[in-house]
């Protein structure tokens, strides 16, 4: 098979046009939470952003986030690819030998389906969240087992999915494999009896080995580069290597670009899986500099490299990560914070995927907006107030919000919606441009859908954050 895969497709010029066109919103509302004096990034997504680049940008969710409004608004217009946190692992999808249970990982699909996102599926072969049948197999029977589990898990996902994670995680620190299950019976030959098997059920989904601590050169990420180089000379189907990339503050590998690099010369495409920056709690305003700087030298380094082909944050927002409950005391690893508002990550992450930078908010400004959805099964209307909780008169405003993906403004009163889709701003018209300090005005569109009737996410208004009721 071909391994080098190539990037995603570029976007059309009409795609490119959109993005260079539609101005703003989100990125003035990152800059609204910049220290002081910093000028914030406008642009669009972090998906077209990312698209119009040559890259996806990807993020992580459970089921147990699909019952979150603001987390699964942010999500389907944020990201372009989605990986599901724990539904695709062994313990959810074959909890007792030859019974298999996908219906969890199926609603993550449908999610990433409605939103016309990508799907990287994970993980296949792996020593944890492994439920104790496979353990305690007798080593004999632990092949065919592992052959059985990938033939039904791939086959079930057949054609739906980007990529597979067939292995994760087989090394020790110090680059001996890991005495797991799987090594245990097979030795080293696991890695590429999985990847076979993987790719006889779906031969075109891209193939990866994904592992953490191997972003920069040592001896782990030797080993990995080790086995792919002994791998591809065999001729096994593997497309990529995903770098888990959890990173602590401000400590991005000096060697990462240069590791990146010597894998994709061994003829393999590479991935950021599951980006975070962790920082020691309280985040302060230095360590929020710093993590938007670690954010930008992740994604400046995947677009130097050619052959990385996307990046996934492990996780939404702040309140959706997996670090405090494992590092007690770090915690804030993620672009939004705990109410979906985009941290200077955000901003610094869209600056270094192209977009431009934007205006400060008009000082004194701060908004409360309420929203009401009435949906039916291809359309809604959409009421929307908001209120001036400032000090300052605003003469003249513009709510600027995201749209979920799918959803097309057809027409609007009190107020006029540009661009239809996307990152939207609403302009106030003659009659209630004026709002005063305590003051509430009210506007409101209908659209179509395509199945996603969630209300709009990440309010701003004149590029000030507002608080959602
Ligand atoms: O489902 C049970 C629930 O029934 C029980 O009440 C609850 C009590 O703690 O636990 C629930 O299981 C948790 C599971 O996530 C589902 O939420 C486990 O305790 C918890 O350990 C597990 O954590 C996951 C972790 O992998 C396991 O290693 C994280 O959510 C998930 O984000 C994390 O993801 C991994 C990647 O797959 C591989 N790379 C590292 C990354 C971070 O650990």
């Amino acid at each position: 098979m071909s391994v080098r895969t190539p990037r995603l497709p570029r976007p059309s010029r009409a795609r490119r046009a959109f993005g260079a066109a539609a101005v703003t919103a989100v990125a003035a509302l990152a800059a609204a939470l910049l220290p002081t004096g910093q000028a914030g990034a406008a642009g669009t997504t972090l998906r077209s952003l990312a698209e119009a680049r040559g890259i996806y940008f990807g993020t992580a969710i459970t089921q147990g986030d699909l019952g979150n409004p603001a987390l699964t608004a942010v999500a389907g217009s944020q990201f372009g690819m989605l990986t599901p946190g724990n539904e695709m692992k062994w313990d959810t999808t074959e909890p007792s030998q030859g019974s298999f249970n996908f219906a969890p990982a199926d609603r993550i699909v449908s999610f990433a389906q409605g939103n016309a996102m990508k799907l990287r599926g994970h993980t296949l072969v792996w020593h944890s969240q492994l439920p104790s049948w496979v353990s305690g197999l007798p080593p004999v029977q632990v092949k065919a087992a592992m052959e059985n589990h990938i033939t039904n898990e791939v086959a079930h996902y057949k054609g739906k999915l980007y990529s597979w994670d067939v292995v994760n995680e087989p090394f020790n620190e110090d680059g001996s494999f890991r005495a797991d299950a799987f090594y245990n019976a097979m030795g080293n030959g696991f890695v590429a009896d999985a990847l076979r098997t993987a790719h006889a059920a779906d031969p075109t989904a891209k193939l990866y080995l994904n592992d953490y601590n191997i972003e920069g050169q040592n001896p782990k990420s030797d080993a990995m580069y080790n086995l792919v180089k002994s791998l591809k000379s065999q001729g096994v189907p593997l497309d990529g290597v995903g770098f888990q990339a959890h990173f602590i503050l401000g400590q991005v590998p000096s060697t990462f670009k240069a590791n990146l690099q010597r894998f994709t010369a061994l003829g393999v495409n590479v991935a950021i899986t599951e980006l975070d920056d962790r920082i020691q709690l309280p985040a302060s305003t230095t360590s929020l500099t710093q993590q938007a700087n670690d954010y930008a030298t992740v994604i400046n380094t995947c677009l130097a490299v050619t052959g990385c082909v996307g990046i996934t944050q492990w996780g939404v927002g702040d309140a959706d990560s997996w670090i405090p409950g494992t590092f007690p005391g770090y915690g804030a690893a993620t672009l939004y914070d705990a109410d979906y508002r985009p941290k200077p990550a955000y901003a610094s992450s869209v600056t270094a995927l192209g977009g431009s930078t934007g205006p400060s908010p008009t000082p004194g400004t701060s908004c409360k907006v309420t929203s009401t959805v009435n949906a039916w099964n291809t359309g809604l209307t959409e009421d929307i107030t908001v209120t001036n909780t400032g000090s300052t008169t605003l003469n003249g405003w513009s709510l600027a919000f995201t749209l979920p993906v799918g959803q097309t403004v057809t027409n609007s009163w009190n107020a006029s919606l540009i661009p239809a889709t996307g990152q939207v701003a609403a302009q106030s018209t003659s009659y209630n441009s004026t709002l005063a300090p305590g003051a509430s005005t009210s506007f409101g569109f209908q659209a179509t859908h395509t199945g996603n009737t969630s209300p709009p996410a990440l309010f701003s208004l004149n590029g000030a954050p507002c608080t959602t009721a």
